[in-house]
């Protein structure tokens, strides 16, 4: 099978609360320019339009957006709304709240739990929906996400947002929100080169209690932000050669391996890389593979 034919449920399906996707999604984050956020070129209008055309093609029905991504030119969620409304049934676009930008990009204070409700109908209106689909409370060093966390689940019970996730966030965040609404999916920083014992114990929570883990940064490591990592340990590269894929491909593969609930995000505005994403989700690990992998990750700070 070539790249090109591998669908976006080569690593099957999850659930979040009664939607279904695929475990191969797309982060729109980088759709937007050559650099996250507003520092970069913007991107070419007609290629992040086409990769989004793409993607769906490639049976690929989660969309991870915010209104904060936006480069001088492009807004993520304006892409997503021009190039897929009207949205298909199975089309799940999940967004979040909680950080915010002013016009200019710059980023401002946080949100407030009484700012929440703008910022979901900013959301629905650059989607062009009556309502969102999934909304993460993307946690912004506060120490107590009850009160964001409550202003959200008013959100829900009013018929803006069909399911709460939640973002950036400790094991105690988890039982916090629970305690208010139903959580569907937990969306933390999590790769082979981050190693955070309290993202581990999430992890495993989740698995635990049927709700997506769904990893951020995986393919950029390290370079976070500012894009892919190039540094690329001998043992990425010698497993890639054994499949003949590339380090991004394993990255990926290796976050699907650690649980049937972890969904992929990755995120691009470069057609190849869609492809080969996409088909990352046919990657299968050997135990030996996964041992050498995650003996590394092991050593990451
Ligand atoms: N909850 C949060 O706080 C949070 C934070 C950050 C991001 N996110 C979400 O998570 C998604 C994933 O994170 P991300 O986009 O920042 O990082 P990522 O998926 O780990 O990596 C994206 C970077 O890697 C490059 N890339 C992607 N696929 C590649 C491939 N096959 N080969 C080589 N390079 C590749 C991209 O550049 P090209 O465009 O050139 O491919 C981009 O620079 C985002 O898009 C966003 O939706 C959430």
């Amino acid at each position: 099978m070539t790249s090109e034919t591998i669908t976006a449920d080569a690593a099957g399906t999850w659930k979040l609360g009664d939607l279904t996707v695929n475990r191969i999604g797309l982060g729109a984050m980088r759709l937007t320019g050559s650099a996250a956020f507003h520092h970069g070129t913007p991107s070419d209008r007609e290629r992040s339009i086409a990769v989004l055309h793409q993607a769906v093609e490639l049976g690929v029905n989660h969309i991870d957006t915010a209104a904060f991504y936006f480069s001088a030119l492009r807004s993520a969620n304006e892409l997503i709304n021009s190039a897929l409304s009207p949205y298909a049934d199975d089309l799940i676009v999940v967004t979040k709240v909680g950080p915010y930008r002013d016009y200019s990009g710059e980023w401002g204070t946080s949100a407030r739990p009484d700012d929440l409700r703008g910022h979901v109908e900013e959301n629905l209106r650059q989607l062009g929906r009556d309502h969102l689909d999934v909304v993460n409370l993307r946690r912004m060093r506060q120490d107590s996400i009850a009160e964001h966390f409550g202003a959200l689940a008013e959100l829900r019970e009013a018929g803006l947002i069909r399911h709460l996730g939640i973002s950036g966030v400790e094991p105690r965040h988890l039982a916090e929100a629970q305690a208010i609404a139903p959580v569907v999916c937990v969306q933390n920083r999590f790769g082979l080169d981050t190693h955070d014992p309290a993202t581990d114990e999430i992890l495993r929570l989740c698995g635990e209690q049927g709700i997506a883990f769904v990893p951020f940064y995986a393919v950029a490591g390290e370079a976070g932000p500012q894009g892919a990592t190039t540094a690329h340990d001998e043992e990425v590269l010698t497993v890639a050669r054994a499949h003949g894929v590339s380090p991004a491909q394993v990255r990926i593969a290796w976050t699907l391996h650690q649980g049937p609930h972890v969904l992929a995000i990755p995120g691009t505005g470069n057609p190849d890389h869609l492809v080969e994403n996409v088909a990352a989700g046919a990657v299968r690990l050997t135990d030996e593979e996964l041992t050498t992998l995650n003996g590394l990750r092991q050593k990451a700070g």
